[in-house]
């Protein structure tokens, strides 16, 4: 990672975004190319250009993994150095939303969540990491949020999401540790974006105190700075906006 951005960071000559077309993926690419990224892998379920310079669109589904096999096969001669996973749900397109109490547990519904919050990401890993290099740093960052944290939730609610993001973070750990035996200066590392305005933190914007809600521009470019801050030694945890670790 030679390049260094505004922020004093290393920021990767390339990169891969799948979720390019959510609010926060969309931001993450404008970021990067802002910052001197030359070629970024965008992807999304449309396979959308989401004309951002140096952006290269592609196709995939989270539910799908031959298009998510496919999608790192494409990329194989010449990994990124960075994968964001930055795909996630909060309300499913049915409307479901998030259950404010476990009287409102849906079998059908929690699944869905689980197959977008955790396995997808995690299929991703399993077939992005094996292309990443034993010799040199490469950086797996995926999506979480902090309330997947356990010991850091005091509120309740939110069931299947909180639990698909506290999922997500176990096989984070489980990846680095196993990625540590054979590529020692790999990262894998989960992300708190803070709360951004996006369709998905949309319908629960009205009741937050001044101030909290990010843009998502703003958020991209905080998580490029911590992303180019971290080294093998953080690899397996969770950081927030701002760096700092989030508890499991
Ligand atoms: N916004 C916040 O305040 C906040 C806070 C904490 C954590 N996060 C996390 O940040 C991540 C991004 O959130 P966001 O705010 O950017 O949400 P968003 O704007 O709703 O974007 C969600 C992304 O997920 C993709 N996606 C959904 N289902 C998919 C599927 N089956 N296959 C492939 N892609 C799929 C969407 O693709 P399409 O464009 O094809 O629908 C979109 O790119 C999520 O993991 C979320 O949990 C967000």
């Amino acid at each position: 990672m030679e390049r260094v951005g505004k922020s004093g960071n290393a920021v990767p000559l390339s990169a891969a975004v799948f979720g390019s077309t959510g609010g926060i993926g969309r931001a993450l690419c404008q970021e990067l190319a802002d910052r001197g990224c030359e070629t970024i892998h965008a992807g999304s379920r449309s396979g959308a250009d989401i004309g951002v310079s140096g952006a290269a669109p592609f196709a995939f589904d989270l539910t799908n993994e031959s298009s998510i096999e496919a999608a790192a096969l494409s990329m194989k001669d010449d990994p990124p150095e960075w994968i964001i996973v930055a795909t996630g749900v909060l309300t499913l397109e049915s409307g479901e939303g998030p259950e404010r109490t476990f009287k409102r547990l849906d079998a059908g519904a929690m699944a869905e969540v689980f197959a977008l919050n955790t396995i997808g990401p995690a299929l991703i890993a399993k077939h992005v990491l094996p292309l990443m290099p034993r010799d040199r740093q490469f950086v797996f960052a995926a999506l979480s949020a902090r309330v997947g944290s356990i010991s850091d939730n005091g509120l309740g609610g939110w069931h299947s999401y909180r639990a698909s993001k506290a999922a997500l973070n176990m096989l984070l750990k489980n990846f680095a540790l196993e990625m540590q035996r054979t590529h020692k200066q790999g990262v894998i590392a989960g992300l708190h974006p803070g709360t951004v305005d996006s369709a998905l933190s949309e319908p629960f914007q009205s009741n937050l105190p001044d101030g909290q809600l990010i843009e998502p521009g703003e958020a991209a470019g905080n998580l490029i700075h911590v992303l180019g801050g971290l080294g093998p030694q953080d690899s397996g945890k969770i950081f927030d906006f701002a760096g700092k670790v989030v508890p499991a």
